[in-house]
Order: C-alpha cells, then sequence, then structure tokens
C-alpha cells in the first residue's frame, strides 16, 4: 500500500526521502513522487513507475532543500497516470500533501472546494486534502488551526503529511500508521519504521487523531480538538532494519529458506506473558479467531490445533467479521492473526470486537503496529521483516506459536517444545529440496489450474498452497478438502490438470489415497508431498517423518518454494506480485 516519509533537518532532504521510500518498497506501489521546500518555494516532481526507474529519468534525488515529503502511490482512486501519483498541491503551490488511506467523503468536500474556486489536477481523493489544508490557512493564517479543521472534516482513513512553504512539516493521523522518527537534528514522519531506521532508532508512534507539527524551533502534538498532548518516545530494535536478500536472489526465497531458524524461534516466549495470554483464551466463553489471508489460515490451523486440547473456537474471515460480530459480547475472546498488525480488515473486526464487549488478544510480527497496541494482551512470532510480499515465515511461526498455546491451555507434555529439535531438522531436510522442486516446477509450469487437496490439518494448508501459487505465479489455483472433490470439482478434473496432493502416512493417507486414485484413473497428473513413496504419483516430493499434528509446518515449505519457483518460470517478479501490497490498509 502507499507509503509516506517526511523529513525535516540538516540532510539533503530528497535523498534522504529517496533512500526512505526505497527501504518501504516492499508495502507494493505503482507510482512515486517527492516535493521540497526550497527558499520558500515548493519544487515537485512525479511519475509511474519504481522509484529507481522514476528516479533515474526524473533526477528525483535532485530537488534541492532539507525540508520535503515523499510518496508511493498504490492506486485506488483514479487511474495509474502521473497526474495522481502524490504529492498533491494546493492551487496557490504553498502546501503539498502525501496521503495514505482513503477519503471516503472526498466527493462532497471536492464539490464544496470546486464552488469556492479551487482548482483539481487530479482524479485522487487524496487532494482534496491539500485544497482543505489551503482553504482553512487563508480563513486562519494558522498551520495548526488548519491542520485541525482539515482533519474535522476528513471521512475515512488516512495518515497524511503536508508541507507548508514557510518550512513547516505536519502530519496527522486516523486508522492508518504514521510514525515519527526522531534523530539528532532532524525529523522524519514516516507509514514505516523502515522509512528512517538507517538514521535513527527513536520513534514515536502517533495515536488515532493525532497531529504534529514540526517547525524551525520545535515539534508539537495535539489530537483533532485542538487539545495539546504529549507523545513518548520509544527506543525500536535496529534489527528490524536489517533486511537484506544476502546471497539470495529475492527476499521470498530468503524467507523461506529462514524458517529453519524462524520457526523454532517463535517458541521463545516471555513465559509470564504467554501463561496470561493462554488464561485469557482459557477463561473465556467464547472464542473466535480472525484474520487475512494467510493469516486466515493460520485461524484455520488453530482452531484444529486448540480442539486437540478440547477448546472450541469459531473462526471467521477479517473481511466477512462485520456481518457476525454480533455473536461476541463482554464474555467473548477475539484472537487476531496479523503478521504487519495494520490489516485494515482486521482493525476494523478488532474495533467491532471491542465494541461489543470483547477481550482482544492477537499474534503479530510487529509489536509496535496499530494491532498489538490496540489488543488486550499480544505474542509475537519474532520472525523478523518479511519484506517479500508473500507470507512465508511469519505463517510458519504463527502456527508453531498457535501449537505452543494450545499445549499450554491443554498442559499438554510432549508438545511442540520437546520436538523442537526434530522440528529444525525435517524444516532443514525439506528445505533441501529446493532443487528438485524447482525440477517439478518446470514439469508443470505450462499448467492454466492447479488443484491442492488435503484432509484435517493438511487442508488449511491446502488452501495456503494455492494461495501462494495464485499471487506468485499467476497460475488459477484452487486448495480443497479432499473428501469434497467428488462432491463437485471432480467434473474439473481430466489429464491437463495437476493435482497435488498433500499426503503424509498419518490418520488421513487411506483415505486421501482413494481420492488420488478417482483422481488418477480421470487422466490428472499427480504430485504428492508424502513422506512415503507411493507410483501413484507422478512427481514425488518425499518430505521426512513427523509426529501427525506437526505436519503442516513443514508440508507447507514445498508448496512455497513450488510457487516460488512456478513465479520465477513465468517471468514474475515473487517479491512483488502485481496489483498486490504487502500491508493491506484499505478495506
Ligand atoms: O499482515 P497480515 O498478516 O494481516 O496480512 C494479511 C494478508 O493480507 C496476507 O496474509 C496476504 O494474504 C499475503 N500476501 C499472502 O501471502
Amino acid at each position: 500500500m502507499c507509503s509516506i516519509i517526511g523529513y525535516k533537518g540538516s540532510d539533503h532532504a530528497s535523498s534522504v526521502l529517496i533512500e526512505g521510500l526505497k527501504k518501504m518498497e516492499y508495502r507494493g506501489y505503482d507510482s512515486v513522487g517527492i516535493a521540497t521546500i526550497k527558499s520558500g518555494k515548493l519544487l515537485t516532481r512525479k511519475g509511474v513507475g519504481k522509484v529507481a526507474e522514476v528516479n533515474k529519468s526524473l533526477r528525483l534525488d535532485e530537488l534541492p532543500g532539507k525540508l520535503g515529503i515523499g510518496h508511493t502511490r498504490w492506486a485506488t482512486h483514479g487511474g495509474i497516470v502521473d497526474h495522481n501519483a502524490h504529492p498533491h498541491l494546493a492551487c496557490n503551490s504553498t502546501i503539498a500533501v502525501v496521503h495514505n488511506g482513503i477519503i471516503e467523503n472526498y466527493d462532497e468536500l471536492k464539490e464544496e472546494l470546486n464552488r469556492s474556486g479551487h482548482k483539481f489536477k487530479s482524479e485522487t481523493d487524496s487532494e482534496v486534502i491539500a485544497h482543505l489544508l489551503e482553504e482553512y490557512f487563508e480563513i486562519t493564517r494558522d498551520i495548526r488551526l488548519s491542520m485541525i479543521f482539515t482533519c474535522k472534516r476528513l471521512v475515512g482513513s488516512f495518515a497524511f503529511v503536508a508541507v507548508f512553504n514557510s518550512s513547516t512539516l505536519c502530519g496527522a493521523r486516523y486508522d492508518e500508521p504514521l510514525i515519527v522518527g526522531v534523530g539528532n537534528d532532524d525529523y522524519f514522519l514516516s507509514s514505516d519504521i523502515l522509512g528512517f531506521l538507517n538514521h535513527t532508532d527513536k520513534a514515536i508512534f502517533l495515536d488515532n487523531r493525532d497531529i504534529v507539527v514540526i517547525n524551525d524551533s520545535d515539534i508539537s502534538f495535539f489530537n483533532f480538538d485542538g487539545d495539546k498532548i504529549s507523545r513518548k518516545i520509544t527506543q525500536v530494535a535496529w534489527e528490524l532494519g536489517d533486511a537484506d536478500k544476502g546471497k539470495y536472489s529475492h527476499y521470498t526465497l530468503k524467507e523461506i529458506h529462514e524458517q529453519q531458524q524462524t520457526i523454532v524461534k517463535s517458541l521463545e516466549q516471555d513465559k509470564k506473558n504467554l501463561e496470561n495470554f493462554c488464561n485469557v483464551i482459557a477463561e473465556a466463553k467464547n472464542i473466535f479467531i480472525t484474520g487475512s489471508g494467510t493469516s486466515y489460515h493460520s485461524a484455520l490451523l488453530a482452531k484444529q490445533i486448540l480442539s486437540k486440547s478440547k477448546i472450541h473456537v469459531e473462526t471467521i474471515m477479517s473481511s466477512e467479521f462485520q456481518y457476525s460480530s454480533d455473536m461476541l459480547d463482554e464474555n467473548s475472546v477475539l484472537l487476531a492473526i496479523s503478521q504487519s498488525g495494520e490489516t485494515a480488515d482486521v482493525m476494523e473486526s478488532v474495533k467491532a470486537a471491542k465494541d461489543m464487549g470483547a477481550k482482544v488478544l492477537s499474534i503479530v510480527n510487529i509489536p509496535t503496529s496499530s494491532l498489538a497496541r490496540l489488543s488486550d494482551s499480544y505474542l509475537e512470532v519474532n520472525c523478523g521483516p518479511e519484506i517479500g510480499v508473500a507470507a512465508t515465515k511469519s505463517f510458519t511461526s504463527q502456527i508453531a506459536l498457535l501449537y505452543y498455546v494450545a499445549d499450554i491451555i491443554g498442559r499438554k507434555s510432549n508438545g511442540i517444545i520437546d520436538s523442537k529439535e526434530i522440528l529444525t531438522k525435517s524444516v532443514s531436510e525439506v528445505l533441501e529440496l529446493d532443487s528438485q522442486i524447482e525440477r517439478v516446477a518446470n514439469q508443470i509450469k505450462d499448467s492454466k489450474d492447479v488443484y491442492i487437496l488435503g484432509r484435517s490439518f493438511h487442508y488449511p494448508v491446502s488452501l495456503e498452497g494455492a494461495l501462494k501459487i495464485k499471487e506468485l505465479s499467476y497460475i488459477h489455483a484452487e486448495g480443497m478438502a479432499a473428501g469434497e472433490l467428488k462432491h463437485g470439482p471432480l467434473a474439473l478434473i481430466d489429464n491437463n490438470s495437476i493435482v497435488i496432493v498433500i499426503h503424509p502416512n498419518d490418520s488421513t493417507y487411506s483415505d486421501t489415497l482413494s481420492n488420488i486414485h478417482t483422481i488418477k484413473s480421470r487422466g490428472a497428473k499427480i504430485v504428492g508431498i508424502s513422506n512415503k513413496r507411493n507410483d501413484v504419483y507422478d512427481y514425488q516430493i518425499i518430505i521426512p517423518t513427523i509426529s501427525e499434528f506437526l505436519y503442516p509446518l513443514i508440508e507447507v515449505i514445498p508448496l512455497q518454494l513450488l510457487a516460488y519457483y512456478l513465479s520465477i518460470c513465468n517471468n514474475a517478479n515473487p517479491d512483488y506480485p502485481r496489483n498486490l501490497a504487502k500491508s493491506v490498509t484499505v478495506k
């Protein structure tokens, strides 16, 4: 999604802004732009494309000045064209704005501003912010008041940063993240700490309805009602910024391989915090789990994992939560799972649950995220920055941690903690299949449709595998419960079909084997992921034997690798799949 960066200090602003935008590229975008202030003059350049490309053709980093704002846009309102890229300028070119989120009442505001003589140059919802600021500044001649009046008029979700040619940098947030970086003699405003972590590890996390105004003499904070407020500086971990590809050609491949360490790392929890977290679940009358995309697949697995500890939970996809939130009350607990902790659908669910009086727990990768801060209690999966748009290591970390939670609640000995060594060894063995899986990808790369089957625990993994193949390789893929095949999807199977079967030798083995025979007799090619060789498979991916309940942790890895290599075979960029963003902050 869009990334925002603002800078005021002693350095050459445009270089700092470009560097920050590059660090946030993983969030996904289609256009880029920056604006700086030099000697009271506002200068701006913007265009469609990647930061490096646009910078090469327009030399964004040559704009002079020590104050500026930058943006990468992920289009929602208005096409992907240069004039819709941010920053957007007010009519008299003294104010420029970059925005992340959606202004729901922009049509109405635009009409009103048009009537007052404002001229719009883009089709975006964001541009109204620049004109509103200008309108209120003309009336009040006061930047703080202009910010307050503008924020009060906006309906929707937003984080925006504005520069005024009087040398002031301001920002405001409502339901979208905005973080202040505090350097020695400079300030940053960014959607993500990665935007400034090369310069400072001191951050101020703005709350909803916060406004920050930074001028030559000081930094001050207000709420939308105009009350002065104070905000604490937090020291963030430098390691969060430590994201590079190492020896791998893509972040996605690196992150898949990192699972050898990250799965067990997610089990390193503060005992007390973990116990408190588990107690809340154990004492709840009704438990709901929510998440989006991959994190929703973790929720589906959590349901099965917890049921083994005799805990019944309901799962609700976050984007569907608003239609079911009536089921929650003050005796309910909502467990929200999210890598980023910023997903709009998840945040909406959490707010709805809070409104119903429910307690909110979360499992996140970013402890400073909006979700963690809104939760009554949270656990961190601790898998380090996940830059690839496809969730890989965060998925296995989430489920490993969920096994641990289930073991504690169910007072189970011989649980995942006792399997740490065998787990690490098994993950490493699966990762050694890398080149074999690359060969399988080459064999099936021209398929139009791929089906993935699994029963029990393997069913959510089949959904996750299909999601990975769709988003990375753009091949249509469908995950399904193997037993459901005969209830309809079998009609699709013919000798062009590729069917991947998650088929370890466990309690699901013989039923799934019957399904395989049914498919095979219709001419489909079978890719078997199993710990047991079987001639029924056309391609065998042999994984190690492990305790039955832990298979999801290792069997998803061949599917992630397969999706990665299918993406390479099909000339897609696995790190930045088309149309997708890492942090989905719109509903
Ligand atoms: O940050 P979150 O876990 O809340 O993100 C949720 C989904 O947007 C995310 O898992 C998405 O489905 C992934 N790109 C899938 O690989």
